[in-house]
């Protein structure tokens, strides 16, 4: 008895949330076993391709974890980021974010090329960024999980959205906080993305003026990064340094332990401690617990790959990623 009025309360209670969730605008579901029955060797051609592309080069698997952010923040995840330069669309690739930077577009034609050949015009270029974002992370030796899927493909993309929607590594923590608060995703989220730069690598230009001009860096580490890093711009600008010179390839928490050092390579990195407020305690607890930030980073990820997807008939399944069809 009170066990039917339990579960008749837990009815009405759901019952309610999807009301409530429709009438929010909430997108259609994604689900993990979207392309079970249409595509069922799907997620070990991505695996495969992803292990391929990272045994030839470990920043790879970082490479296009960005860039599936860098899809998720613009427009949701919708492969926007993907499309290239036409007479008739401007895409995101040349925006200030993504330009000289983003990599690893390639490797995604090259997976969605063996896609397509398996099940021809099934799979979105949206869902094999997801999944090869998930394998790139397990590659470097991170955590697994899986990857809720049938995202749709956009015909459009915002190169405004992306100048004005990824932070800058100059952003200060309340900057941050916001920005990804306009997402959907709160202060334990984006510590724990922000984790993500345990592997990967940046240019001398995302790191000048913080190897230059902060006070809260390691000297011996900012005089260090100066020797690769002029301070005018130039001929130095590209030169590459690890985002965790501890571990560059190695997806663990040796982020955190730089960022507690003031080893940060990013003035944004290091923002997420010692200016206060709630980030502090999510930077140290990862520090000191891998665990905790492997387990909050895969919900994370998943809350970011939920972000505005085109679900239904929205949208199309794109046959090169490079275009709208
Ligand atoms: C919190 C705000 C963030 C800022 C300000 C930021 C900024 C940057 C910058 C400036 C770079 C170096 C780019 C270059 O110099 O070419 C970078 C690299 C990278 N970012 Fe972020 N990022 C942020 C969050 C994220 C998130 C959420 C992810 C993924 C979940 C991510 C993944 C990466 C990876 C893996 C790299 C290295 C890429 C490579 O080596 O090719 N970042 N980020
Ligand atoms: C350091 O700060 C000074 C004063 O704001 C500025 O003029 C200079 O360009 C900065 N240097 C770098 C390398 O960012």
């Amino acid at each position: 008895m009170a066990a039917a009025l339990l579960s008749s309360r837990r009815a009405v209670a759901a019952a309610v949330a999807c009301v409530l969730a429709l009438a929010l605008g909430a997108a259609a579901q994604l689900s993990p076993t979207f392309y079970d029955g249409s595509c069922p060797n799907l997620q070990s051609i991505v695996r495969s391709a992803m292990a391929a592309a990272v045994q030839q080069e470990p920043r790879m698997g970082a490479s296009i974890l960005r860039l599936f952010f860098h899809d998720c923040f613009v427009q949701g995840c919708d492969a926007s980021v993907l499309l290239d330069d036409s007479p008739t669309l401007t895409g995101e690739k040349n925006a200030a974010p993504n330009a000289n930077s983003l990599r690893g577009y390639e490797v995604i034609d090259s997976i969605k090329s063996q896609v397509e050949a398996a099940c021809p015009g099934t799979v979105s270029c949206a869902d094999i960024l997801a999944l090869a974002a998930r394998d790139g992370v397990n590659l470097l030796s991170g955590p697994t999980w899986a990857v809720p899927l049938g995202r749709r493909d956009t015909r459009t993309a915002s190169q405004a959205s992306a100048n004005s929607n990824l932070p800058s590594p100059s952003s200060s923590a309340a900057t941050l906080v916001s920005a990804f608060a306009s997402k959907g995703l709160d202060s334990r989220d984006l510590v724990a993305l922000s984790g993500a730069h345990t592997v990967g690598s940046a240019r001398c230009s995302s790191f000048r003026s913080r190897v230059y001009n902060d006070t809260n860096i390691n000297s011996g580490f900012a005089a260090k990064r100066r020797q690769i890093c002029a301070a005018q711009s130039g001929g130095t600008d590209g030169n590459l340094a690890p985002l965790d010179a501890l571990s560059p390839v190695r997806f663990d928490n040796g982020y955190f332990r730089n960022v507690v050092g003031q080893f940060g390579l990013l003035h944004s990195d290091q923002e997420l401690f010692g200016a206060g407020g709630p980030v502090d305690g999510i930077t140290t607890q990862y520090a000191r617990n891998g665990a905790a930030f492997a387990r909050d980073f895969i919900t994370a990820m998943i809350k970011m790959g939920n972000i505005s997807p085109l679900t239904g008939s929205s949208g199309e399944i794109r046959a090169n990623c490079r275009k709208p069809n």
